[in-house]
């Protein structure tokens, strides 16, 4: 009698427990978002699902970019979405404290009472407006780093829900931006938080039409077909923090959500390209300059009096070579039959990033430096950025593509690969095929 109720108790206890266990216990190695190149915009376009019922929404990736902004005002219907109270925790680790009651009678997703809110930013064309802090269920695949893994959810996830005018100038049906910065609540630290998995991600771009790139939220491998693991073969440098926001509009002092690195000099054809203004290439006591990157600027930017340096000294190293016409927004163009095409783009100087020290280097080559206008020019891809742009180097998105960047947030450092053509393997060349 004893042992047979024992027996009914731990039963109970196990039927009774063995949900909750099942979803708690599933630790994901590792997260994955697919990610594809709009050629209108030259924007970089990822899915999630999100709400009740899932609904696959296509969202522009913002590396910098604070959190993830959603329009709620035209399609967002789910009956899990739930609107942050003032005060809450919620509110408190968004760092939002604006209280705002939505005027109309009728309340929806974005239009609340007594919601905390924030600025969702549309980073391209730089306009901010308030939204209500919210939470709703994400959906996102899992990896080992190898192939997809099962479907993962976090129940309430947050958001920030925006006016459908702030799509404005975002790739055709995007419904939002997807925030990877360095804040609280961007995606990598609300899928660290809550998977329990290393605050690190990593980003692998590409340009083919109908290829797909990665986002991997979690420690390596990052394994590209035929047998490549980039995660093997990183370069480290420090991640620099800007304590002041370069955000378009903030309630309150912060640091920029934007990832900045320790650019100390350019050099082309393994040359110091000189008149670089050193005071340019760090970040000042106001925020301004230093080097950031950004999947938001299609092609890299420059302070105008680096832009002339650079592309003075890249014209020099190849003074043997007429240039042609320019084709904006690019200078500096030439015919593609005076160079050789090789594995990593048309054999021109590299140019390298000179970073923490002489031999920590990113180097950039043919195939990102050179961007092909037609079928016989091609030109340097890096843009002037005016005489007091905020930050003096932005790298851009063609730069980076076929570049592995892994940013580790706990460690405070960015790791890259240069470029994966080197390895015979490119950022399309995950293998989406699920083996589950
Ligand atoms: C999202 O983007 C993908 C890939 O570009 C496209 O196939 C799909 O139709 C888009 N979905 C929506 C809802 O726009
Ligand atoms: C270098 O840049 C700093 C910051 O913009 C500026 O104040 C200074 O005048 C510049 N120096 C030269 C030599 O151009
Ligand atoms: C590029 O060079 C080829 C071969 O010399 C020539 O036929 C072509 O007209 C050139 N194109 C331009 C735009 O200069
Ligand atoms: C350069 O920096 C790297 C990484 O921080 C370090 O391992 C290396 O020893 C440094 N080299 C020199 C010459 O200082
Ligand atoms: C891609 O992954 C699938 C599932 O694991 C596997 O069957 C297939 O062989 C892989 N493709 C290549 C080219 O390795």
């Amino acid at each position: 009698m004893t042992s047979s109720f024992h027996f009914s108790l731990l039963f109970f206890f196990l039927l009774s427990l063995s949900p909750a266990l099942a979803k708690t216990s599933f630790h994901p190695h590792a997260l994955l978002l697919p990610v594809q190149k709009d050629p209108s915009t030259l924007l970089y376009v990822t899915q999630l699902n999100q709400g009740t019922p899932l609904a696959s929404e296509n969202l522009t990736l913002d590396l910098g970019g604070q959190f993830l902004w959603v329009d709620c005002e035209k399609g967002y219907s789910s009956t899990s979405y739930r609107a942050a109270r003032c005060g809450s925790a919620k509110c408190s680790l968004a760092g939002a404290d604006t209280c705002v009651d939505c005027s109309s009678a009728a309340t929806r997703p974005g239009c609340s009472k007594h919601t905390c809110s924030l600025f969702p930013e549309n980073t391209v064309i730089s306009a901010a407006t308030i939204g209500d802090l919210g939470s709703d269920v994400v959906s996102i695949q899992s990896t080992d780093g190898f192939n997809p893994g099962g479907i993962v959810s976090v129940p309430r996830f947050l958001f920030v829900c925006a006016p459908t005018f702030l799509l404005k100038g975002l790739p055709s049906g995007v419904k939002g931006m997807a925030g990877l910065g360095r804040t609280k609540i961007s995606l990598p630290s609300k899928f660290s938080s809550h998977f329990g998995i290393n605050k690190i991600f990593a980003i692998c771009l590409t340009a083919a039409t109908r290829g797909t790139g990665v986002v991997f939220f979690g420690p390596g491998p990052y394994h590209f077909l035929l047998n490549t693991d980039a995660s093997t073969s990183l370069f480290y440098t420090p991640l620099l923090l800007n304590p002041i926001s370069t955000a378009a509009a903030y309630s309150k002092p912060t640091a920029s959500s934007d990832y900045f690195i320790g650019v100390t000099s350019i050099r082309i054809n393994q040359i110091t390209v000189p008149n670089i203004n050193a005071s340019l290439l760090s970040i000042d006591r106001e925020g301004n300059g230093g080097t950031k990157i950004s999947t938001i600027t299609p092609y890299t930017v420059l302070q105008t009096s680096i832009y002339n340096a650079v592309t003075e000294f890249f014209q020099n190293q190849l003074s043997g070579i007429p240039t042609v016409a320019a084709t904006p927004p690019f200078v500096l163009c030439y015919n593609v039959t005076n160079f050789l095409s090789t594995r990593v783009g048309y054999n021109v100087p590299p140019i390298d990033l000179v970073l923490q020290n002489e031999t920590v280097t990113w180097t950039i080559l043919g195939a990102n430096s050179m961007v092909q206008v037609s079928n016989e020019v091609m030109c340097l891809g890096f843009v002037d950025g005016g005489l007091n742009p905020r930050t003096s180097i932005v790298i851009g998105g063609y730069q980076i593509e076929d570049n592995l960047l892994q940013f580790d947030l706990g460690a405070s450092r960015l790791g890259f690969t240069s470029s994966l053509l080197f390895r015979q393997t490119t950022c399309a060349n995950f293998n989406f095929t699920s083996n589950t």
